[in-house]
């Protein structure tokens, strides 16, 4: 298995796919896309355009449908949600599709839309990305962070590290073995470097400071936690996400 990491969509390269491709929004839309999974959604379905958004999720049956908006970090007017993971309890998600467009998340996931595996990870589900992969044991991954209106996150580079630096000690591979690109070697770096106070890179973080700003320190806390959520967003029609497991 090769891994490559992207810092941003618009890094990554658009004429070939690999075999599987994930993208990581950790604060906040893949930790949130995977609290709804866990918490019994039906699925998560993803819009760049909220125009297109309201349209196609207006065909669906209003009593099982939510949406969620976010733009600068804050829920748009008109929509159900935000994208704090927090609000994604089993009372308010089960049984619903949650039809979500946010700033930078839901455009690295139309970004590799067209991979034959789309996965959607953050820290939260860190461990079952890694299973996954493991059993998948696809010869090429990438990982793309969304980044913050194209431009590099710690955040991201850091679960991407997180996954990186998981498959590496599980396989006991060296790190060339699994190396397809400079990035990856300073995403381990990164993470190796922080991870027993992933919350504290965060406040070093320009989202994680704006998110603070916003009063989403609770959001935060929780993004900064590892392996908690046994699940896996994969796509099962472009822009549609299931849980795996
Ligand atoms: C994004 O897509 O840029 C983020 O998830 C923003 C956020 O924190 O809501």
């Amino acid at each position: 298995m090769k891994i490559f990491i992207y810092h941003t969509p618009e890094l990554t390269p658009i004429e070939e796919t690999p075999e599987c491709a994930i993208a990581v929004d950790v604060l906040r839309a893949t930790t949130t896309m995977a609290a709804v999974l866990a918490a019994g959604g039906e699925a998560v379905q993803v819009f760049s355009d909220l125009d297109k958004l309201m349209a196609v999720s207006q065909q669906w049956p209003a009593e099982k449908r939510l949406r969620a908006g976010e733009r600068g970090g804050q829920k748009l007017a008109g929509f159900d949600l935000g994208n704090s993971p927090l609000d994604c309890t089993a009372e308010v998600v089960q049984g619903k599709r949650l039809f979500i467009s946010t700033t930078n998340g839901t455009r690295a996931l139309q970004r590799i839309e067209k991979s034959p595996i789309v996965l959607a990870s953050a820290l939260v589900n860190r461990a079952a990305t890694v299973k996954f992969l493991l059993q998948k044991q696809p010869e090429t991954v990438w990982i793309v962070g969304s980044g913050w209106e194209g431009s590099f996150s710690l955040e991201d580079t850091v679960c991407a590290g997180a996954i990186a630096h998981s498959i590496c000690q599980q396989t006991n591979s060296s790190l060339e073995a699994i190396t397809g690109n400079d990035e990856v070697t300073s995403a381990i770096a990164l993470y190796s470097q922080w991870q027993d106070d992933l919350l504290g890179l965060f406040y070093q973080a320009s989202h994680g400071k704006r998110l603070v700003r916003l009063d989403g320190l609770e959001d935060l806390k929780y993004c900064s936690q590892t392996d908690i959520l046994d699940v896996l967003p994969i796509q099962h029609e472009p822009g549609v996400l299931k849980n795996h497991y």
